[in-house]
């Protein structure tokens, strides 16, 4: 199985497995993390799902669909590097070892 980090919003890393096929925002809500609302759902139409990638992470995701990108926009956390919706990524192996930080909703 392989494993994340996720940090949240009290800067408090904490490690966990993560189940292939599922989407990042899938993962870290079933591990219990209150800091990620997701409360549409994963459906792509709320950004309460806003985490940050790691910086060395951030080139080895798939890209950004437009959908994603106009949402992230419209936070005022918005980064242009690091910003993903967690719903929008489906995690897979290769992304043992990814560390992300869970965005302030805004
Ligand atoms: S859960 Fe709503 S945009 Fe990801």
């Amino acid at each position: 199985m392989s494993k994340i980090t996720v940090t949240d919003l009290n800067g408090k890393p904490r490690e966990i497995e993560a189940e292939v096929g599922l989407s990042l925002m899938e993962v870290i809500r079933d591990n219990d993390f209150d800091d990620l609302a997701a409360i549409c759902g994963g459906c792509c139409s709320c950004c309460t799902c806003h985490v940050f990638v790691d910086e060395n992470w951030a080139d080895k995701l798939p890209p950004r669909e437009e959908d994603e990108e106009s949402l992230l926009e419209d936070s005022d956390h918005y980064d242009a590097a690091l910003s993903r919706l967690s719903c929008q990524v489906e995690f897979d192996d290769s992304m043992d070892g990814l560390k992300v930080t869970i965005a302030p909703e805004g």
